[in-house]
């Protein structure tokens, strides 16, 4: 029996059960309280592999970034899969208890906005945010050169010829898309025997970025299944504000160097 108290002790199970608080007696709202929570965990289990494959790039070892980069996907691919149980909520049992979310929206998640810098989205508003709101976090995110930036200065030392203000700037600065890292991974397409590595790295870092706009596009078709065309508790104009926000792509120039190959 004491087994069983470790279990709960360990893992402070009893502690967790407490954190779903549901605000209604509407059926759908404990199964809507706790899909957030669990991809609010998944957002920082997918951080700390990206963290993890950024310290391998910082130390030349691709092969362990690489396996850092497959176990955050595996994670992701959970985390749009959590997007088929909160489609078991019809649009009027959302509508039945979205009041008593207030102002409350995932635009608010600090986790998710360290998942986004870490990967390198740190558009200047967001970055004034995290340094004016009260989440450590963000800014210790902040003061570390993205995922994106490593694997470029890793690229750098390896001898391609990535632009030097890519790999100097001050790292809370978002990288910009460059012609110029778009011809490294021109280059490195075009002959992938070469260069097997960094082929490999970047397929690794295009599933990356491919499964969070994966994560990205399902959310958006939930939130129009779930309110049509009206506007977000955290005040954009919901849907038409995502659409936008779908049209960004982690890691540019591994998108856009295609065109040429
Ligand atoms: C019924 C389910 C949901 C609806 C209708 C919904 C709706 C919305 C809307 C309309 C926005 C735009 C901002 C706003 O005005 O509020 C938004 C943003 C966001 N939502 Fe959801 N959401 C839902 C579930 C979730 C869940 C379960 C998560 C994960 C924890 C989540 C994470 C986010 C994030 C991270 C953003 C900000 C995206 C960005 O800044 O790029 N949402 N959501």
């Amino acid at each position: 029996m004491t087994q069983a108290h470790e279990y709960v002790t360990y893992a402070r199970m009893d502690e967790l059960h407490e954190l779903q608080q549901p605000r209604s007696n509407a059926r759908g709202e404990l199964n809507f309280l706790l899909i957030s929570q669990v991809q609010e965990l998944l957002f920082r289990a997918v951080s700390d592999d990206l963290d993890q494959a950024r310290q391998a790039l910082h130390k030349d070892d691709p092969a362990g970034a690489r396996t850092a980069l497959r176990r955050a996907t595996r994670t992701q691919r959970v985390l749009v899969t959590c997007w088929e149980v909160m489609n078991g909520m019809s649009a009027d049992e959302f509508v039945a208890f979205r009041h008593v979310l207030n102002d409350a929206s995932g635009v608010q998640s600090f986790a998710y906005r360290a998942l986004e810098f870490a990967m390198g989205n740190r558009p200047p508003g967001h970055v004034q945010s995290a340094y004016a709101d009260s989440y450590p976090s963000l800014r210790v995110e902040l003061s570390k050169p993205s995922l994106y930036d490593a694997a470029l200065a890793y690229l750098a030392r390896q001898g391609f010829a990535v632009p030097a203000d890519c790999v100097e700037k001050v790292p809370w600065q978002q990288h910009e898309a460059d012609p110029l890292v778009e011809d490294v991974w021109l280059e490195i397409y075009r002959d992938p025997h070469t260069y097997r590595e960094a082929h490999r790295l970047a397929e690794s870092l295009l599933e990356v970025a491919y499964q969070f706009s994966h994560w990205r596009a399902t959310h958006l078709l939930v939130v129009e299944r779930m309110l049509g065309g009206k506007s977000g508790t955290g005040g954009s104009d919901g849907a038409a504000w995502l659409r936008e926000i779908n049209e960004h792509r982690f890691f540019p120039e591994l998108w856009t160097f295609r065109t040429r190959l």
